[in-house]
């Protein structure tokens, strides 16, 4: 089983996949960091408190994360894509415990888990990088693994022409995260523009009923897609863009990789746009120094996984 810490933005595709993780016997979640991104970091932390509560788990630690970018820009935020609150239509209640800690609980958990934990984030990168410049380099980089959602490789981006959303909501960050981290895997839009589950199993999810989540996916999953059919005319059904990535972490042979160091434009014109020197060179740089960039995946592979995890029961004792 691995133990995961998660950074994100829930945000509907970050609900799913918290969903994924709370329902999936090889994933123990250690605790969630929230951050701007989608919503604000207090929607963010109080939407992950509720998915949390009702998957039975509010022992799980919600660790607040960053309220904005590194530049201290004003915050561009989607709600035509998940929602006012973060969750479609449904606006999660006021009044339940949740675990909810300041940002060093963050710090506890590497320092407790270190090569058994491995760092996944699929929100902007602020509150990794800042793990980075506050615990220092040394003790981040002796987690197991990092995977960052996030990039386009010679791809279109979803925010900018060029630019992924994750990347370009602080490029400084994800480039300082880039340069400071080891043993990272990157899965960007090259690979998640393809994780579309359909309509079609979103009601064979919803009609299951095994677990406390299945009234909820269906109202959150639907306005999701409504406003993909608005991004991407034609698609059928809509992008898992953090739920694969945690499916990669546990079913990482399921994906195709190529490993070359890569950067974030801070520039102000290709801002978060992924930098990554494709050229066949004959002085092959050592693999610790690079990343790895998924480029390609098993479509039905993740389909059969996400059904089943998503159609399982909860098993609290994990
Ligand atoms: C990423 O950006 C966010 O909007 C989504 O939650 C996902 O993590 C996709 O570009
Ligand atoms: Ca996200």
């Amino acid at each position: 089983m691995k133990k995961v810490l998660l950074f994100g933005d829930p945000g509907i595709d970050d609900a799913i996949a918290i969903i994924y993780a709370l329902l999936n016997p090889e994933i123990d979640l250690v605790g969630v960091v929230t951050g701007f991104g989608n919503v604000d970091e207090k929607q963010a932390t109080d939407n992950a408190a509720y998915l949390l509560q009702l998957g039975g788990r509010p022992d799980i630690p919600i660790i607040r994360g960053a309220k904005g970018p590194f530049s201290g820009e004003i915050v561009t935020y989607y709600p035509e894509i998940h929602g006012p609150e973060g969750l479609g239509p449904i606006r999660p209640p006021e009044n339940f415990t949740a675990n909810v800690r300041d940002f060093n609980f963050a710090f506890e958990l590497i320092r407790k888990y270190k090569d058994e934990l491995t760092i996944v984030d699929t929100g902007r990168s602020t509150s990794l990088a800042a793990a980075y410049l506050l615990l220092g380099e040394d003790i981040v980089n002796s987690v197991q693994d990092i995977y960052l959602m996030g990039g386009a490789f010679n791809y279109p981006g979803n925010v900018t022409a060029v630019a992924e959303a994750n990347f370009h909501g602080d490029p400084i960050a994800t480039d300082l995260v880039l340069e400071k981290g080891r043993d990272i895997t990157i899965i960007p839009l090259n690979v998640t523009n393809h994780s579309i589950v359909t309509p079609q199993m979103i009601d064979v999810i919803s009609a299951q009923q095994q677990n406390p989540f299945s009234t909820l996916i269906k109202p959150i999953y639907e306005y999701y897609t409504n406003a993909y059919k608005e991004l991407i005319p034609g698609l059928n059904g809509s992008p898992m863009h953090d739920a694969i990535t945690l499916f990669a972490v546990v079913n990482p042979h399921y994906f195709q990789y190529i490993s070359r160091r890569v950067r974030v434009d801070t520039s102000e014109k290709s801002r978060g746009r992924t930098i990554a020197d494709f050229r066949v060179k004959p002085d092959a740089e050592p693999l610790v120094t690079l990343d790895r960039i998924a480029l390609s995946f098993d479509y039905h592979a993740y389909i059969k996984d996400f059904m089943k995890i998503m159609t399982s029961s909860l098993t609290h004792n994990k």
